[in-house]
Parts: C-alpha cells; sequence; structure tokens
C-alpha cells in the first residue's frame, strides 16, 4: 500500500498480509491481517511499532522511503516485542543508525534476547507517564501489561489525541486499501475483531478491562492500533466491543459444536438445532472437523450456551471436538451453560473427558446429558427434546 497520511503529518506505513495461513502458527487467518506502522514527521521523526514481521521488510522500508529515508529516523517505539511487529528491527538497527529504541524494561531484556540489541545509546526505557518531545507533537506512554504481552505499552500523541494501541483494539483481516474505520464493512471486520480477541487477548481480559481503566482518561480522537483498522470515525465503538468481550458478556445464542464418523451425532446435532430455532433460539452450528478452531472460539466466545456433540473414541472424547473444548478451557472461557450429546459403539462416556476439560471453568450444565448406542432411537429424541426445553429456558430468561 503506497503510504497515506493519516493525520497531519502522520502516515501510515504498514503492510498488508495475505500470505501468511496461520497467524502465530495457530489461527487460520484466510482472509489476511495487516501490521500497521505508523511514521510521525516533526522536527524529530518517530516510527511507531519495530516495524512488521521480517518477510515484508521490502515493502515496508518502501513505505517508509516515501515519506522520508530510514537513515532519518530518531525514535522506533517498540510497543510490544512480538515479531509480528519487531521483525523488522535489526533491519532498523542498521539503517536507521541514528534512531533508538524506545521499550519498557523488560522489552530491553527481550531486544537483547530476540536480536542481539544491548547498545545503552540505542536504547530509550520508558514508564508511565514518560514523554517524548517530537517538536510539536508530543508522545506519552502508558503501560498496560498482560495485554497481551507482559511489556506492553501504547502510545499517545497528545496535540492530535491519537491512542497508537498496539495489538489492543487490533482485528484480523488484510486491509485491502482501506484504512478507516467509516471505509470498512464492519459486519466483516467486527467477527474479525471478535475471533482476534478471543484468539490473541481472550485469557488477559483482567489486563484488558485494567487498560481500558487507565485509558478512559485520555480524550481519544482516533485510535490507530497495529493490526486493522484506524478508528477515526467512532473510536468509542471498538472500545466498546473490547469491553465487552473483556467483561463475558454473551448474546442470547447457542453454539452447537459437534463432531461425528459416520454421522449418527451429526443427525442429533440437526434435530437439536431446528428445534432449538423453532423455539426462536439463535443457534451457530459447527463441525469441529471442517471449522478451523480459530472460528469456533470466536463464536463461543460470546455465546451464552455452548452444546457439545461427539461419539466416543477410543475410549475418550472425539479428538476435533476435544481439541476446540481444550482451547476453551485453555482461554478460560466464562460464564457459560453447557449441554452434551453424542453416540457410541460400546462403552461410550467419552464425553466425560469434555467434563474434566471445562470442569476448572464453572459452566453451569444444562440436563439431561443425551448420550445413545448407535443410531437414535424415539427415547433419545425425548431426552433431546428435554435438553431443547432446558436450553430454550435458559436463553429466555435472559433475553
Ligand atoms: C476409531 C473408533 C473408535 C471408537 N472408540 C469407541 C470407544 O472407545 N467406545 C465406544 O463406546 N465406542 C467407540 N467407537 C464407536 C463409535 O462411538 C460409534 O460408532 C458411534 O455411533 C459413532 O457415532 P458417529 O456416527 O456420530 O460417528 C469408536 C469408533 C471408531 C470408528
Ligand atoms: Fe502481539
Ligand atoms: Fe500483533
Amino acid at each position: 500500500m503506497p503510504t497515506y497520511e493519516i493525520s497531519p503529518n502522520i502516515f501510515y506505513v504498514g503492510v498488508d498480509d495475505r500470505k501468511t495461513q496461520f497467524f502465530e502458527g495457530i489461527w487460520y487467518i484466510p482472509d489476511g491481517i495487516s501490521y500497521n506502522a505508523y511514521l510521525i514527521k516533526d522536527q524529530k521523526t518517530a516510527l511507531i511499532e519495530g516495524g512488521t514481521r521480517i518477510d515484508f521488510a521490502r515493502s515496508f522500508f518502501n513505505n517508509i522511503s516515501s515519506v522520508t529515508d530510514p537513515s532519518n529516523i530518531d525514535y522506533v517505539i517498540i510497543n510490544h516485542m512480538e515479531p509480528d511487529h519487531t521483525g523488522t528491527v535489526p533491519l532498523l538497527y542498521k539503517f536507521a543508525p541514528d534512531a533508538k529504541f524506545v521499550t519498557t524494561n523488560l522489552g530491553k531484556t527481550m531486544l537483547a534476547n530476540f536480536y542481539g540489541i544491548t547498545e545503552a545509546d540505542r536504547i530509550i526505557v520508558v514508564k508511565e507517564n514518560d514523554e517524548i518531545n517530537l517538536g510539536k507533537m508530543k508522545l506519552r506512554f502508558h503501560m498496560i501489561p498482560g495485554v497481551h504481552w507482559p511489556e506492553t505499552m501504547v502510545t499517545y500523541e497528545e496535540t492530535q489525541k491519537i491512542l497508537f494501541s498496539g495489538d489492543a483494539f487490533g482485528s484480523y483481516g488484510a486491509l485491502n486499501g482501506l484504512l478507516f474505520d467509516d471505509e470498512a464493512n464492519l459486519d466483516f471486520y467486527l467477527a474479525e475483531t471478535r475471533r482476534y480477541f478471543a484468539n490473541i487477548v481472550g485469557l488477559f481480559t483482567r489486563p484488558v478491562q485494567n487498560a481500558l481503566k487507565k485509558l478512559g482518561n485520555l480524550e481519544i480522537k482516533m485510535i490507530a492500533p497495529s493490526h486493522g483498522l484506524i478508528w477515526r470515525n467512532n473510536p468509542r465503538k471498538i472500545i466498546e466491543i473490547y469491553d465487552k468481550l473483556s467483561r463475558y458478556e454473551n448474546e442470547n445464542k447457542a453454539l452447537l459444536l459437534y463432531g461425528t464418523m459416520y454421522g449418527f451425532t451429526e443427525e442429533l446435532a440437526n434435530y437439536i438445532a431446528r428445534k432449538l430455532i423453532s423455539n426462536g433460539v439463535k443457534v451457530i452450528v459447527r463441525n469441529a472437523t471442517f471449522v478451523h478452531p480459530s472460528y469456533v472460539l470466536g463464536d463461543g466466545w460470546d455465546s451464552k450456551v455452548i452444546v457439545f456433540g461427539l461419539p466416543t473414541y477410543d475410549g475418550g472424547a472425539f479428538p476435533p471436538v476435544y481439541y476446540n473444548a481444550y482451547l476453551f478451557a485453555k482461554k478460560q472461557l466464562k460464564n457459560k451453560y453447557f449441554g452434551i450429546f453424542g453416540s457410541s459403539g460400546w462403552s461410550g462416556k467419552g464425553y466425560l473427558k469434555i467434563l474434566n476439560l471445562i470442569k476448572p471453568l464453572g459452566w453451569n450444565q444444562i440436563d439431561p446429558i443425551v448420550e445413545f448406542r448407535g443410531q437414535i432411537t424415539k427415547e433419545d429424541l425425548v431426552k433431546a427434546d428435554t435438553l431443547v426445553e432446558n436450553i430454550v429456558k435458559i436463553i429466555k430468561e435472559s433475553s
């Protein structure tokens, strides 16, 4: 993308990544992601973020060069050390020889460990409320540890009231020529925001709440995160979304996550979905074998009810469903009701492995567990009807 002045003397110099299949080696990103970076030209020149993944170095340096020669950079502000934003730091170290890397105390250790950068005169360590004066513009730093790495901070430009928020308020999705919230199809980006939140930031809801409290004191005209859209029209919107997601606020809907080998469990999944929908419940049906867990985690994050359907497999839970439940546990999803159903051949009880996984999360179980042998019988359908009735009650109670 050619550089673009997003605000007077502040330029977008980031890149789109449409070739990485799995962000952080786990999370499927078929619609890409952007690594945003911003160049501020004042008496001093500051680059916000250490850049991009190393694979995009050429485009990134071309973007910088269209505004100024990289050797003119005085400050490289590292909001967070993850290599999706710092892969290009070793190149900046070389091609911006006067630049000082601005980071937190722990970030300084990471600079040494990740990239062998240790010279004291190339590093500025900042703490809460420290400021760097660029001439007319002023950058102030606020620590938001744990969102989502321990050394994370944000950078606030005081004269134009722009928050460079790093991963906070970020989203998946390449920008594809877009930059601003008012230019975008928000339905797509907000779905990608929820998925990004659940995958990347979700475990750190308390740090997010702490950050929101701290940043709530700032007057913010624009939020410029390091992934996804820049919020100039309605920055409140992305703050509200992060607030809601980090408070585990649910929508009145059910996620029906199932897996099947030969279709018996799937038949009951279809039956339950239809019954729920005919009772006015919004349902998302996901086959765990086919839908990447990054999406399921996003769907589950704000669903009030999660229903697991799975056959017993080798004395345990069917692995694709188990893996998703494992991620729910790993990411500490809270504030859920759950139900269970599924087919088995002889021993049954594979679902116990799911119960063990989610027990520490304190979810409320919805009775009955509908386990059946082989195909569904009429008696099984009666049990399934009771499960549906109980789900409907829970969803309707809160609407
Ligand atoms: C590889 C494999 C392992 C299985 N392991 C068990 C098991 O340990 N205990 C059990 O009761 N049934 C087991 N079953 C039987 C299935 O749970 C049973 O066929 C069930 O009806 C499959 O449901 P589905 O049609 O939804 O895949 C196994 C089936 C397969 C193919
Ligand atoms: Fe990150
Ligand atoms: Fe990031």
